[in-house]
């Protein structure tokens, strides 16, 4: 009997002490910590959605689920790559799953629809696809893990300039991205003596690539530049073998969005020689990429990592790393200080969240698509160190 009042005092006392210690704070600090990813995992870019899903997915299996004492809770909503979607789901993740961090937007229309959201909620709002250079300008609370089409398309430039190539024609997906692309890579060649002998936009939306490719076949350049969107680089590739290109002496040249490595395996014997200029290939020869990609497909049967997805692993890294800055307490403000400045190793080489511009700083390698061990992959044979957004220079 005295033995059990004892033991209810202690219990009571217990609960006082718990009462004591549960400060608003605290409580907060015990509840989940919410990232919600919307992404396209429909529509002509579902392997966008598909890519960044099963990273972020291997991210959280490799680190844990729980950061500074708060267990993590990813969303995934699907936009199917349609911006009203897109901007819906933003409002109800913010305003009734009460989400700390928006993640994902895979193509640039779809960021942009989000980006006054962000910034009215001071939600962080991570983007781990989109890559026109003006997104991060957009909001304050933007930060980027993906690329810009400007950094990824003065290697490529370059490449081509020093290679003795001086007519060069371009097409490009018709919308931020391309024009992106377009303008850096004319601005560049024109720069290093060459010429523009053509400019081609093609639809974003269910794109037919055979006029544009007679068009290419009658003007007979030395060399055709290419940027399209992640999910379009095969039907492209297909085309442009089926119409003889790859064997009429028209070099072709691109984006390491055209031979995605999401697709590039199928792509077959056209593939072969292609050079392009990007930020990642899983075939990137550092201990930590074997790694990744191993893992990766492990888990992932039937899948290789592309660009896609390491930038949604890298954006959970951020994440976590930015709420193990605040000690598990979060906050828009907070975290996004703790975004800023973070430079770490990723699987595509040293990257930096850049401190002013919220943008990525990271390694641009030149490519060319070769076989090894009977795959295809993006064999890196030059890089270009730390490079910036060119874009927001201007
Ligand atoms: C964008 C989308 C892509 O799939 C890609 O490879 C590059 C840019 C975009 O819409 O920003």
């Amino acid at each position: 009997m005295q033995k059990r009042r004892f033991t209810k005092s202690i219990v009571a006392l217990g609960a006082m002490t718990l009462g004591l210690v549960l400060t608003p704070a605290v409580q907060a600090q015990q509840a989940p910590f919410k990232i919600g990813f919307i992404l396209p995992m429909t529509g002509q870019s579902a392997s966008t959605g598909r890519q960044i899903e099963a990273a972020a997915r291997l991210y959280m299996a490799q680190n844990g689920t729980t950061v500074a004492g708060r267990k993590i809770e990813v969303i995934f909503k699907d936009d199917g790559g349609v911006a009203d979607a897109t901007r819906r789901t933003a409002q109800e993740l913010v305003v009734n799953d009460k989400v700390d961090v928006l993640a994902g937007f895979g193509l640039t229309p779809l960021a942009l629809a989000t980006a006054p959201i962000a910034t009215q909620s001071k939600t962080p709002m991570v983007v781990t696809a989109a890559a026109t250079s003006i997104i991060t300008e957009q909001s304050p609370y933007i930060v980027r893990t993906s690329f810009t089409l400007p950094q990824v398309t003065l290697g490529i430039a370059e490449w081509a300039a020093k290679n003795k190539i001086k007519k060069a024609m371009t097409m490009v997906a018709d919308y931020g991205p391309g024009i992106d692309a377009e303008r850096t890579f004319k601005d560049r060649f024109q720069l290093n003596g060459g010429t523009i002998v053509g400019e081609i936009r093609s639809p974003l939306r269910s794109p037919d690539f055979a006029p544009f490719l007679q068009r290419v076949s009658d003007t007979k350049p030395e060399a055709l530049f290419v940027f399209l969107p992640s999910g379009q680089g095969a039907a492209f590739m297909k085309q442009f073998g089926e119409r003889g290109l790859d064997k009429s002496g028209i070099r072709l040249i691109a984006t390491g969005d055209v031979t995605d490595d999401d697709q590039l395996n199928d792509m077959g014997d056209v593939a072969l020689g292609v050079v392009t200029s990007h930020h990642y290939s899983a075939s990137h020869p550092s201990a930590l990429n074997k790694k990744f990609v191993a893992a990766f497909e492990a888990a992932n049967k039937g899948m290789r990592p592309n660009f896609m997805g390491v930038a949604g692993y890298d954006g959970m890294r951020v994440i976590y790393k930015a709420l193990e800055a605040t000690k598990g307490a979060g906050g828009g403000d907070a975290l996004l200080a703790a975004m800023k400045g973070q430079l770490f190793e990723s699987p595509r080489g040293q990257i930096l969240i850049d401190g002013q511009s919220r943008d990525i700083v990271q390694d641009v390698y030149i490519r060319k698509v070769e076989r090894v061990n009977g795959q295809l992959y993006n064999m890196e044979f030059d890089v270009q160190k730390a490079v910036k957004d060119p874009g927001k220079a201007k």
